[in-house]
């Protein structure tokens, strides 16, 4: 590998590591508030998946000989921005769907291109290995808590609103690397 090849991977992957990171600290907020069981236990394994691909990312990082880069202004960051972190459960579930999604399209764009090496296809083959089941349970558990809550259509429509929002700042992101071209 070049090394400006190896700035270009330290860069992405610093950034994945930054996005599964801001990720855990999600996850962490939400196991401090909710009090249903079954959603304790899965948080509880969910955030261990998320630090661990964190890790991944840095070990990544740390193999090619380098240290991880500071992300100050990421996707998370400008999602945050234009959002807010949300008080209710209900929104927290449905903002991590939404980022969760995000992340996997990424990963899964990622894995096609044709210029990536073995290392790096192994570990965005592992981080989009669990994404499955947490979109999966977060999905039914957010609409359950909705239900719960007597407002059976907040969930789907607090979706609605962070996909607009994650379209606002995809495209942010997108003229933003276009200008750096
Ligand atoms: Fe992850
Ligand atoms: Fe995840």
């Amino acid at each position: 590998m070049t090394s400006t090849s190896t700035d270009a991977l330290v860069k992405v992957c610093s950034y994945y590591r930054d996005a599964e990171m801001r990720g855990s600290n999600l996850l962490y907020r939400m196991l401090r508030h909710v009090e249903d069981p079954e959603a304790q236990m899965n948080l509880s394994e969910h955030l261990a998946d998320e630090t661990r691909h964190a890790w991944l990312w840095t070990k990544r990082i740390r193999d090619l000989g380098r240290v991880p880069e500071k992300v100050v202004d990421g996707y998370q960051v400008r999602i945050g921005r234009r959002a807010g972190i949300p008080r209710n459960l209900i929104d927290l579930f449905a903002l991590t769907v939404v980022v969760e999604q995000r992340a996997l399209r990424r990963y899964q764009e990622h894995l096609r291109r044709d210029d990536v090496d073995e290392e790096t296809l192994e570990v965005l083959r592992k981080v989009s290995e669990d994404e499955g089941w947490h979109l999966d349970w977060m999905r039914k558990k957010g609409r359950e808590f909705a239900e719960k809550a007597g407002e059976p259509e907040r969930f789907d429509a607090s979706i609605q609103r962070f996909r607009e929002i994650d379209a606002e700042v995809m495209q942010e992101l997108d003229a933003l690397e276009q200008s750096l071209a």
